[in-house]
C-alpha cells in the first residue's frame, strides 16, 4: 500500500509570476488526476520550488493539493549563515517537505555525507518531511559500485534518524543516478528496480521489513512522458523526482497521467 510521489524539483527555474501561471494552469488538470496509485495508495503531487518563490508557490498552489517543499536549508534554524535558509521558516511558511542531498547540492556546492546527515534532521525535527537523494556517478556504476555507493550515502544521511521516525511516514528516499540526471539518459527500469531492490534491503535490515516496505522510494533522472510508464511497472519504483519534466504543466501532468491507465 505504498503511495505515488511524483514530485517534481523546479532547481533554479521560474519567478514568482511563472510560478503562478504554472499553479494556474496545473488547477485545470487536477481533477483528472488519479486519486490512487496502481499500488492501492495515494497518489501525491510535490513540488520543490525555488526558495524566493515559495510565498508564491504556496499563494498559487491553494486548493491543487500539491505538496510544496524547499530545495535545501541549513541545518540550523537560525543563526550567522549568510544566504541560507532555514527549515524552521520554510515550514511556518508553509513547506510541508524538504530535499535533502541532491547530487548537485554534493557536487555543486560540496555538501558532505555528514552535512546530509544534519539537514536530514533539521528538517524533521522542523516537522517537515524529508527526501533524502542517493545516486552513483557514471564511474561508480562502471566499477560496479552502485549498492555501495546508494547504501553509504543512505547510511550516513540516515545516521542520526530513528526506527520512530519512519514510523510516522515522514521520510522517502529518491535514487538518482548522477549521469541520469538532465543528460536525456534514463536508467533502465530493470537498473532503476536493482537499485531500489538493493536500498529497500538495506531499510528492511536496519529498521525492518515492514517499516522499509511502506517507505516509498523514488526515481530520479530524465524521468519524461515517454519513459515514464515502463519505469513505474517495475514493482519498486514508487514515484518520480523529475527535473526538466517539471517545468511544463503538459509534460509534468502527462507523467501523472501514466498512472491512470
Ligand atoms: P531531470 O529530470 O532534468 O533529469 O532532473 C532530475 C533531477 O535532478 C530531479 O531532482
Amino acid at each position: 500500500m505504498r503511495d505515488f510521489l511524483l514530485a517534481a524539483n523546479w532547481k533554479m527555474h521560474k519567478n514568482p509570476s511563472e510560478t503562478r501561471a504554472f499553479f494556474a494552469a496545473w488547477k485545470g488538470v487536477t481533477a483528472s488526476l488519479p486519486q490512487r496509485s496502481a499500488r492501492g495508495g495515494r497518489f501525491r503531487v510535490l513540488g520543490f520550488v525555488p526558495a524566493l518563490n515559495f510565498s508564491a508557490a504556496v499563494d498559487a498552489a491553494q486548493g491543487t493539493g500539491v505538496e510544496l517543499g524547499l530545495q535545501n536549508a541549513h541545518h540550523e534554524a537560525k543563526g550567522a549563515f549568510t544566504g541560507e535558509n532555514s527549515a524552521v521558516v520554510a515550514r511556518e511558511m508553509g513547506a510541508e517537505w524538504l530535499l535533502v542531498g541532491h547530487s548537485e547540492r554534493r557536487s555543486l556546492f560540496h555538501e558532505s555525507d555528514a552535512w546530509t546527515a544534519l539537514k536530514v534532521d533539521a528538517g524533521l525535527k522542523a516537522g517537515l518531511k524529508v527526501m533524502l537523494c542517493v545516486g552513483e556517478t557514471l564511474p561508480e556504476r562502471e566499477a560496479g559500485q552502485t549498492d555501495q555507493v546508494n547504501l553509504r550515502q543512505l547510511a550516513a544521511g540516515l545516521e542520526r534518524v530513528d526506527r520512530a521516525i519512519l514510523e510516522t511516514s515522514r521520510l522517502v528516499i529518491a535514487y538518482e543516478p548522477v549521469w541520469a540526471i538532465g543528460t536525456g539518459k534514463v536508467a533502465t527500469p530493470e537498473q532503476a528496480n536493482q537499485a531500489h531492490v538493493a536500498i529497500r534491503a538495506w531499510l528492511a535490515k536496519q529498521y525492518g521489513a515492514e517499516l522499509a516496505g511502506r517507505t516509498p522510494i523514488l526515481y530520479g533522472g530524465s524521468v519524461k512522458p515517454d519513459n515514464a510508464n515502463q519505469l513505474r511497472e517495475q514493482p519498486e519504483i514508487d514515484g518520480f523526482l523529475v527535473g526538466g519534466a517539471s517545468l511544463e504543466v503538459a509534460s509534468f501532468s502527462a507523467l501523472a497521467g501514466a498512472d491512470l491507465k
